[in-house]
C-alpha cells in the first residue's frame, strides 16, 4: 500500500486493509469525493478505468495534481519550507499564503504545521501555528514512492475541486466513496444537532445544511444504480452522527471498523466507533 506524503488530518490510509476488500470493483469509475491526503485514490487507481479526485481545497488538489505531472512543486516546497527553529520564517510563509496563496505553500504549511494539521479559520484563513518541523529523509521517502507509483497512471486520474455536491452523479457505472468531515450530531428526538461529532482543522469548510445535502447526495447515487461507501465517526464520547444513524436505520449495510483513535487521540479516552456504510 502507497502511503502519501502528507501525514493529513483525518486519514484513512490505517484503515485501507479494511476498506479496500469492500469497495465495488464491478464498476468501472471510482470517485473520491472528499479526496483529502489521497490515500484511497492512490490504492485504487490500478483497479478503476478511470478515477476523479476531489476536494474543497483547491490547493490542496494542486498539490496532488502537480505531483501527478513532475518535480517543480516538491523542489518549490522544499525551498518554502522554513525549517525548525525558525518561528518567524513560518508566519512569513503563513501571511505569504493567505495573501497569496499557491499549492507549494500549503504542502510547506502543512510540513511545518503543529501535529502536520492544517488548519483554516472561518474566512478561511491558514491559522495552524508552527510545529518546529519540515521537509525531512522521510518526507523524501515517502514524495518518491507516491510519485513513482502516481505517475503511471496520470492519464487515468481527474483532479476537480468542487463542494461535493457539485460533482454529478452521472451514470450507474460509479462507485463513490465518501469521507466527508465529522458530521452533526443527533438530539435525542433524533433530529440534527448543532454541534459536529469531532473537531478537525478543515470543518470550517463544512457548511451548516451540508450534513442534509450529503445524505440527499448518497440516496440520488442509490437512486441512480451507482454505488456509494460512506465512511465516518458514528460514535464519539457518547454522541451520535446524525447523518450515519439515519442511514443505518435506512437499512443501508454497515460495518464497524476496527480502529483505536484513543491511540492517538490528545484526550486519550474517548469511545469512537468508525463505520463505513454502502448500498451494494
Ligand atoms: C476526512 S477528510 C478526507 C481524508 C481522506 N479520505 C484521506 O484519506 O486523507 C475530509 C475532506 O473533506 C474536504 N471537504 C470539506 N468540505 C467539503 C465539501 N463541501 N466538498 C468537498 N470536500 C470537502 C476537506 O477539505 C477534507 O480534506
Amino acid at each position: 500500500m502507497i502511503e502519501t506524503p502528507f501525514n493529513y488530518t483525518g486519514s484513512k490510509f490505517k484503515l485501507l486493509e479494511q476498506l479496500l476488500p469492500v469497495f465495488d470493483y464491478s464498476k468501472p469509475y471510482f470517485v473520491d469525493l472528499f479526496t483529502g491526503g489521497g490515500s484511497i485514490y492512490t490504492n485504487v487507481i490500478d483497479k478503476y478505468q478511470k478515477v476523479i479526485a476531489n476536494d474543497i481545497i483547491s490547493d490542496l488538489i494542486g498539490i496532488h495534481k502537480n505531483l501527478t505531472l513532475d518535480d517543480t512543486i516538491i523542489l518549490e516546497t522544499k525551498e518554502l519550507c522554513p525549517g525548525k527553529n525558525n518561528a518567524p520564517g513560518f508566519t512569513e510563509l503563513r501571511n505569504s499564503y493567505n495573501e497569496n496563496p499557491t499549492p507549494s505553500k500549503l504542502w510547506a504549511l502543512l510540513l511545518s504545521s503543529t501535529n502536520n494539521m492544517m488548519r483554516f479559520n472561518q474566512k478561511f484563513k491558514y491559522n495552524q501555528t508552527y510545529g518546529d518541523r519540515g521537509w525531512n529523509a522521510n518526507t523524501d521517502k515517502k514524495v518518491e514512492s507516491f510519485v513513482s507509483h502516481i505517475r503511471q497512471y496520470k492519464d487515468n486520474i481527474r483532479f476537480t475541486s468542487k463542494p461535493f455536491d457539485q460533482i454529478e452523479i452521472s451514470s450507474d457505472k460509479i462507485m463513490f466513496y465518501c469521507d466527508p468531515p465529522y458530521g452533526r450530531i443527533k438530539n435525542e428526538d433524533g433530529t440534527m444537532g448543532k454541534k459536529q461529532i469531532s473537531e478537525a482543522g478543515y470543518n470550517a469548510f463544512w457548511k451548516e445544511d451540508d450534513d442534509k445535502k450529503l445524505y440527499e447526495y448518497l440516496l440520488k447515487i442509490n437512486e441512480k444504480g451507482s454505488s456509494f461507501m460512506v465512511s465516518g465517526v458514528l460514535n464519539h464520547d457518547g454522541n451520535t452522527c446524525w447523518m450515519l444513524d439515519k442511514l443505518i436505520s435506512d437499512g443501508f449495510k454497515y460495518k464497524e471498523l476496527n480502529f483505536d483513535y484513543n491511540k492517538v487521540s490528545r484526550k486519550g479516552t474517548k469511545e469512537t466507533t468508525e463505520v463505513i456504510i454502502y448500498n451494494y
